[in-house]
């Protein structure tokens, strides 16, 4: 006899990236920021009086969320935190999706969504992306019948952003919630934040751990119509976003010109890195995003590893339709430089 439910057992769970703490690595494996947070990030927590420890942290962080929403012309009631957007992820499978309903989205995507369905135990609708990687004209035809639609945009690990008009679309054609996950939408050239204005049943969801540099802080945020916004704090936590998040996130936030100068630089690195991989033989899809897919000429699991022994950290997927490439985090320029010297040799072009 087992105290666990079955299909706990039967799933495997979401794999994180490695986050090693033996050896210094170049990590671009995780789509983490190379470059530090905003200076004010450091500056409010050496502020913050730790007596204030003793009490639980403002539950539905509302000084929090009125600078996000500002961000975006939208009050504080557009606007969910969460530990992470993977804790807003949950928050929408648990409002979203009754216990063996459906949860569609295309692949290949963020395997955080299959796991989500497991733990609900609701089936997933997954609906192939097309040769290039793009979503299927007729997705929100395919998707009916799930009562959610994850959309990653700039999507993973492809680095791949569908047109905006072809989203209008699909947020038009789609019955249920879609769900925009914008995790790496600093990144790129547009974004769909303001959907949430124009449709219903449109939620966009945002991190700090990417543009923002704040990856152990754990904050994201969605944004939507507040009918939603408060069914969904009735299924959150508590108390889902700590003290010093809210204090570290509100200084983050206001200080836009350091991010969006560190994804400046990061995307201009990006272009760098995509036509030296391409010069060594490797096909590169265009990315919206802090990293790149790269299919590489020699097998991609045989390059992950050489590239460890180099002391650099890339991710490797053994599924279907990646299992050909590498996923390739854009970090500083010296640790992009250190790579493509790596690269170089590993494919036998030094
Ligand atoms: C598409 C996508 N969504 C969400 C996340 C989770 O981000 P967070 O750190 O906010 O939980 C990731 C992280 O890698 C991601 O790739």
């Amino acid at each position: 006899m087992s105290y666990v439910r079955d299909d706990i057992q039967r799933m495997s769970g979401y794999v994180p990236g490695e986050q090693p703490r033996d050896r210094r690595y170049i990590k671009l494996n995780t789509n983490e920021n190379p470059y530090p947070p905003s200076p004010e990030v450091g500056r409010a927590l050496r502020e913050f009086d730790p007596a204030r420890l003793r009490l639980y942290p403002d539950p539905v962080a509302g000084g929090l969320r009125a600078v996000a929403g500002g961000l975006f012309g939208l009050s504080a009631d557009w606007v969910l935190a969460g530990n992470g957007s993977d804790d807003l992820l949950t928050i929408a499978v648990r409002t979203f999706v009754d216990q063996g309903g459906r949860i569609a989205f295309p692949t290949p995507t963020y395997s955080l969504y299959e796991s989500l369905a497991e733990i609900q135990g609701a089936a997933c609708l997954q609906i192939d992306l097309d040769a290039e990687f793009e979503l299927p004209p007729d997705i929100a035809t395919r998707a009916k019948g799930a009562s959610l639609l994850f959309l990653a945009r700039p999507n993973a690990p492809t680095g791949r952003a569908t047109p905006l008009e072809r989203m209008r679309q699909v947020c038009r054609d789609f019955p249920g919630i879609v769900w925009i996950d914008e995790a790496y939408a600093d990144f790129a050239t547009d974004h769909c934040v303001g959907f949430v204005r124009d449709f219903p049943n449109v939620v966009v969801s945002r991190t700090l751990s990417k543009s923002y540099s704040l990856a152990g802080v754990r904050l994201g945020l969605a944004f939507a119509r507040p009918e939603l916004i408060a069914e969904m704090m009735k299924v959150k936590d508590s108390y889902n976003v700590n003290a010093l998040t809210q204090v570290a996130a509100i200084a983050a936030l206001k200080d836009q010109a350091h991010m969006q100068a560190t994804a400046a630089r990061i995307r201009a690195t990006r272009e760098q890195v995509t036509a030296a991989l391409r010069d060594l033989g490797c096909k590169v899809l265009p990315s919206e995003a802090n990293f790149l897919l790269v299919r590489t000429p020699q097998p991609a699991k045989a390059v992950m590893q050489q590239l460890r022994e180099h002391g650099i950290l890339v991710r490797y997927f053994a599924r279907d339709r990646i299992d050909d490439s590498v996923r390739v985090t854009i970090g500083s320029e010296e640790e992009m430089a250190a790579f493509l010297a790596a690269m170089s040799e590993i494919l036998g072009g030094a």
